[in-house]
């Protein structure tokens, strides 16, 4: 099974991935991580492990943008697409040609957005966690595959909290992807 990862910053998840591939624990190919970030930390560790890398940066005009991304992707031919830390929306069109999951650091349908953890925080909740979805038109609002609880304890920042959020994604996307291989593989 291929698999492209879009990633836009430290890359701890795709990490957590490649790791996984690397150790024979999920048997998939990653066939590219692609950045909108050209300073990206996930690309160089991509390119430690000898994983093709591409930098698909924002353009001025937004569906330029898209057709680079989508070219690029379909070039790639994946079974799957992986949203892992991706700060940009993906378009109608491109989620509705490829498969794409999306890692998210709340338990949708709370905290939709760009800013889960904070939002967590302020709301006064005592519990969040982390859910892996497929990804629709929406924003966070495709069918939830996974979820995973986090206590939130008083005295937590915004970077405890996400830091042990992101501990918990990190184990659920690759159980996550190891559990679509079997349907994944029978479509094709
Ligand atoms: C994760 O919490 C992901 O859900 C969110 O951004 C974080 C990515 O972390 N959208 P990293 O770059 O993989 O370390």
């Amino acid at each position: 099974m291929r698999i492209v990862i879009l990633a836009s910053g430290t890359g701890s998840l795709a990490q957590a991935i490649i790791d996984s591939v690397a150790s024979g624990d999920l048997e998939v190919e990653i066939v590219g991580v692609i950045s909108d970030q050209p300073d990206a930390m996930v690309l160089q560790r991509a390119g430690k492990s000898e994983i093709k890398t591409f930098i698909v940066p924002m353009k001025a005009n937004r569906s330029d943008w898209d057709r680079d991304l989508s070219t690029l992707v379909e070039s790639l031919k994946p079974d799957l697409v992986v949203s892992a830390g991706f700060m940009r929306i993906l378009a109608p069109d491109f989620v509705s040609h490829f498969r794409v999951i999306n890692s998210h650091p709340a338990l949708l349908p709370n905290f939709p957005g760009a800013h889960a953890v904070r939002d967590a925080l302020s709301a006064g909740a005592t519990q969040t966690g982390a859910t892996i979805h497929w990804v629709d038109k929406g924003v966070d609002t495709g069918k939830v595959i996974a979820q995973v609880r986090v206590d939130i304890s008083s005295d937590d920042t915004q970077e405890s909290l996400h830091e042990r959020i992101k501990i918990q994604e990190r184990g659920l996307i690759v159980a996550t992807i190891r559990s679509l291989i079997p349907g994944l593989e029978s479509e094709n």
